[in-house]
């Protein structure tokens, strides 16, 4: 490696006059020692820019202008395909604030090990400078960071998934808080050496210091690893600053919900990582069911803050949407297909032989011919031989929330939206029923606490086994998880004391399956039944029966028009086994063993309930 000797030039543009902005600038760099900086503008030019260097590179591919105008094509490399959390850490100063869930090591102790790794880390690259606003501009629920990473494909990502630009720095004043995150793909490139197209590293940290609010994100360029704004500003952070005050940071979507006599409700539906959140946010009420409209707030995070009237209000921090392509198709999610046709980046999909994409589960029957995600040959043929996947189960698309046909008219209301209730679930093809309403906020903090799901390509690792996953904020989670849900508790009871409603409380499941491995609920639309149900619920205008769990419809609650689902097909995914009940509630004692320190006392109290009820 030649060592690079100049100081690169920090050249801040004249619209940047934050002085420690820019000293943070000058001092990353003379870290990592980049060729040069780019300060972001956030302009459609300087996308359009990046995005021709990239195709240039190798790093994209520009598709079919008359198919697909305006999009783009990224493959990664194969080990670099999804969230690391085994190299995801929580750096807190006391190992027991970042709990038993997360991976700690001493903040200092991190620090050293990271000024070695990052030391050099963007040699021969170029450092982009990329402010973003997570929440509409200005708004006092928003909050700004800085992004410095030496990822063109960060950069323009960012563009689409933030409020990203020059327009930030007027929001930050002269010397205003933003949180400082720096990223590299840490591939740092000798003098004369040709770069790769997904340039990354085998070693991977994905560190957090929530003390400081700082992340540092090493070795990836993929997803939540590298688009910091996501999952470490707006969860893992951003929880921490809810923690201190007051207010929810989630892995949530955020739906609007009008009723036929224009009634309008919202919901935050917190689902683990690829179980639905995208697909329920912009879900097509079933025609048969006349007149129900849902439109998207958002549909991975949501920051929900109490307001004056003590009601809860919710923004979708992001701009964008960053989707599980494969599964996606014009019957089972149209606005998203819809939202797709231009201005997006895909990564880890087919590209046809006409310049288009393709993934699993887009039509019915595949092209004859594809080139797939990792650029070798595809056909059926081979698929049947070998196994071999068109695109990767985690491949994505990159999209600007304004081109999904049903944004909310709110989507962008720096004040939120009020939410009326909270819907959780997990990826189960045993055990948990269609829909269970908890009885009281407590009870819906256990059911959330306690959810589980099995495990899916949005993380490296084993997929399709259980493990518990509390408030789908697992990999999420900023701080102690027990701490996490005396919070939830705090905010019930400072609801409680207001003159506001509690928002009610569900647990749904859509993934049970039949003897066959088959889906018995269809799911997608027909989830609308369900939705339909929670409203009418909340509204106090459909009956519901007590039972083990909470409050569930009998199959006369809810509405079966233009559908045949059976009320056997009903049982079977509504039925209550007692002995995989009894082995749940084992799983939900595992955890609490694990969460003991500081776990509030009321849910061991549920749990006793639970299996006093059970047991009976
Ligand atoms: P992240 O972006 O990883 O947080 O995922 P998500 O929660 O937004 O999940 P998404 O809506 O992208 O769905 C993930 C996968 O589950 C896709 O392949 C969907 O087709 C599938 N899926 C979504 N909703 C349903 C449903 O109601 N039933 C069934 N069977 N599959 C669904
Ligand atoms: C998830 O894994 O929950 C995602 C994708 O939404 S990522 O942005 O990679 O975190
Ligand atoms: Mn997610």
């Amino acid at each position: 490696m030649s060592q690079v000797t100049n100081k690169v030039a920090v050249n801040a543009p004249a619209h940047v006059k934050q002085q420690k902005l820019i000293q943070w600038v000058a001092d990353i760099a003379a870290i990592t020692k980049p060729a040069s900086i780019f300060w972001c503008d956030g302009s459609q030019e300087e996308y359009d820019l990046l995005c021709a260097q990239m195709v240039a590179s190798g790093t994209m591919k520009k598709l079919n202008q008359e198919k697909r105008p305006n999009s783009y094509l990224a493959c990664s490399d194969p080990s670099d395909v999804a969230r690391v959390e085994d190299c995801t850490y929580i750096c807190s100063a006391q190992k027991e604030h970042a709990g038993p869930t997360n991976n700690w090591m001493e903040p200092a102790e991190m620090r050293a090990r990271l000024a070695g790794l990052f030391d050099g880390c963007m040699q021969g690259r170029t450092m982009y400078v990329i402010p973003f606003s997570m929440g509409p501009l200005g708004s006092p629920i928003a909050h700004i960071g800085v992004e410095l990473s030496d990822s063109p494909y960060v950069a323009v990502n960012m563009r689409i998934m933030t409020r990203m630009g020059k327009a930030v720095y007027d929001v930050l004043g002269t010397d205003g808080e933003f949180v400082p995150c720096v990223h590299t793909v840490a591939a740092p490139l000798a003098a004369g050496q040709a770069d790769v197209a997904w340039p990354c590293n085998a070693t991977k940290y994905i560190v957090h210091y929530p003390e400081t609010r700082e992340i540092w994100s090493y070795g990836s360029g993929y997803g939540g690893n590298a688009l910091l704004g996501k999952k470490c500003f707006a969860l893992r952070i951003a929880s921490n600053m809810g923690r201190d005050q007051g207010w929810l940071a989630e892995h949530m979507l955020i739906l609007g919900v009008e009723s036929p006599a224009g009634k309008k409700h919202y919901v935050a539906a917190a689902f683990p990582s690829a179980c639905g959140k995208t697909n329920f946010a912009m879900l097509i009420p079933p025609a048969a069911l006349d007149g129900w409209k849902v439109t998207t707030i958002g549909d991975d995070i949501a920051w929900i803050k109490p307001g004056a009237d003590g009601r809860l209000y919710a923004i979708n921090p992001e701009a964008g949407y960053f989707g599980v392509a494969p599964g996606t198709n014009t019957a089972t999610n149209f606005n998203c297909m819809a939202s797709l046709t231009e201005n997006t980046i895909f990564t880890n999909v087919a590209l046809t032989d006409d310049g288009d994409v393709w993934w699993e589960g887009m039509s019915k029957q595949a092209p004859d011919h594809l080139i797939d995600w990792q650029g070798k040959d595809w056909t059926p043929a081979i698929a049947r031989e070998t196994g071999r996947k068109a695109a990767h189960p985690n491949a994505r698309f990159t999209v600007a929330a304004t081109q999904n046909p049903v944004i909310d008219s709110a989507w962008d209301d720096p004040a939120g939206v009020p939410i009326s209730s909270f819907i959780f679930g997990g990826r189960r093809s045993t055990t948990v029923p269609l829909v269970t309403e908890a009885r009281n906020w407590v009870e819906g903090v256990y059911m959330a606490a306690t959810m589980g799901s099995e495990t899916t390509a949005a993380a490296v690792g084993q997929q399709g086994v259980v493990r518990r996953d509390p408030f789908a904020m697992l990999p999420f989670m900023g701080y102690n998880m027990s701490d996490y849900f005396q919070h939830w508790l705090n905010i019930g009871k400072k609801i409680a004391a207001s003159p506001a409603e509690l928002p009610k409380i569900y647990c749904v499941n859509w993934f049970r399956t039949d003897d066959e491995g088959k889906f018995v609920w269809p799911g997608y639309s027909d989830n609308m039944r369900v939705l339909k149900w929670i409203v009418e619920r909340v509204e106090g205008q459909v009956a519901g029966t007590e039972n083990i769990f909470g409050i569930t419809p009998k199959f006369s609650d809810l509405s079966w028009n233009g559908l045949e689902f059976t009320q056997e097909q009903f049982n079977t995914i509504t039925s209550i086994d007692k002995d995989a009940w009894l082995a749940e509630l084992k799983l939900h004692s595992e955890l609490f063993e694990k969460l003991a320190y500081h776990l509030p006392s009321e849910l061991n109290t549920v749990k006793t309930q639970l299996e006093k009820r059970l047991s009976a």
